[in-house]
């Protein structure tokens, strides 16, 4: 089934009277799901298989609580976080998420545009409807870092990641989790089976590397994301990670994606990854994992001290994000938010929901006696 495009997605012709009945991001899931026809907002809100880990993600937050702490001056309290030497005005980040254009005609350029307002770092996919360089143009002062796959094709892989640093991408996410890509029945029930036109994986100048047109037009699969199945190198191991590590510039920090074991965490940064990003990629690969935040302390207990924890998946409060960092990451972002909050409010949306994220970090901080990132320690959580 192609879709129909949403019939208004520009933030002009939005009503930015929506963006007042939203108060937290959930709120802007309960709308985008009004707004987007059935199987898009299917789409992007399923999980694969069971959709155990897609619950497991939310469940693995309501599993620690806070210890309020009191009298602790909290009047200049600050949420800089710094990444690799450089200063971002948030602990949470846009994790990188294909297809932006479902949702807003402006697509990654309106959500980099929004995380460079916010001063947060913008992580666009490989699988992007925009491409590197017009979404760098588009957001030239956004920090932005560039999500790469290993294709079939490592010279296809590796013009990729040079095109991004060329364009002024500061990182490289590595995503080693979709080796095969997780299967969403609710779009094979929906028949929601290819990009609908005019939008492109915009990366690829032409037909994608290491796959005929015929092949890839053949979309033969019964979910579109499993076409890009044919691109991806299944006999990658973690040498792949060491060959890109070497290839890149040595000030171009390489975070692998997609981490959710001690021992995988040990060998990212053994292969020369800089930091290791936990993520379950919101529930959409492997169904019946841990959700993301239990897998976290085993994995910061794996790396060398200091080494940059990322993650995402789940991550919908900013009790949440008090949470992840007590427990060891350095970061966290957010994607179906961002989905969410362009279908509802365009870029204005994402303003917003960078906005609600920032100011509930703030109170948690607040309350939980926390002036600054470095004071939200372990003893801040406990089990519920
Ligand atoms: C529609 C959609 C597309 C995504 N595309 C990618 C992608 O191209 N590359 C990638 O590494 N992760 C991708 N992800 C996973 C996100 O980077 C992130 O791990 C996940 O959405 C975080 O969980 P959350 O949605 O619960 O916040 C995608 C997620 C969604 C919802």
């Amino acid at each position: 089934m192609l879709l129909r495009r949403v019939v208004t997605r520009t933030a002009s012709h939005r009503s930015l009277a929506t963006l007042d009945a939203v108060h937290n991001v959930d709120d802007f899931q309960r709308l985008a799901k009004d707004v987007l026809e059935r199987p898009l907002y299917e789409y992007l809100a399923s999980g694969s298989g069971d959709e155990v880990t897609l619950r497991e993600n939310r469940a693995a937050f309501g599993r620690y609580a806070l210890r309020p702490r009191a009298l602790r001056p909290v009047d200049a309290l600050s949420t800089t976080c710094e990444l690799f030497g450089n200063e971002l005005a948030l602990p949470v980040f846009a994790s990188p998420a294909g297809v932006h254009s479902l949702v807003d005609d402006e697509g990654e350029c309106a959500t980099a545009r929004a995380c460079g307002r916010a001063g947060v770092l913008f992580g666009l996919s490989q699988h992007a409807t925009v491409c590197i360089e017009d979404v760098a143009a588009a957001a030239p002062g956004a920090h932005r870092w560039f999500q790469s796959y290993l294709l079939k094709d490592r010279a296809a892989t590796l013009d990729l990641v040079r095109r991004a640093v060329a364009a002024g991408y500061r990182g490289v996410f590595l995503t080693v989790d979709s080796v095969r890509f997780g299967f969403r029945e609710v779009d094979a029930r929906n028949n929601f089976c290819a990009l609908p036109p005019p939008l492109t994986l915009a990366n690829y100048v032409a037909t994608p590397p290491g796959i005929g047109a015929a092949a890839w037009e053949a979309r033969e699969h019964r979910a579109w994301d499993q076409n890009s199945e044919a691109l991806f190198d299944t006999a990658a191991s973690w040498d792949a990670v060491s060959w890109l590590r070497e290839e890149l510039d040595p000030s171009i920090p390489l975070v692998v994606k997609g981490v959710m074991t001690g021992e995988d965490a040990a060998l990212a940064v053994a292969h020369g990854a800089d930091g290791v990003y936990v993520s379950t990629h919101g529930g959409r690969q492997l169904d019946e994992t841990l959700g993301a935040l239990d897998a976290l302390p085993e994995v910061a207990a794996a790396v060398p001290p200091g080494t940059p924890v990322l993650l995402d998946s789940g991550v919908r409060r900013g009790t949440d994000v008090v949470k992840a960092l007590a427990l060891g990451a350095t970061a966290v972002g957010v994607g179906k938010p961002l989905f969410f909050s362009l279908a509802v409010g365009g870029e204005r949306g994402v303003d917003k929901l960078f906005e609600i994220l920032a100011e509930e970090t703030r109170v948690a901080m607040a309350l939980t006696g926390c002036a600054s990132l470095a004071d939200i320690s372990a003893d801040v959580v406990c089990a519920r």
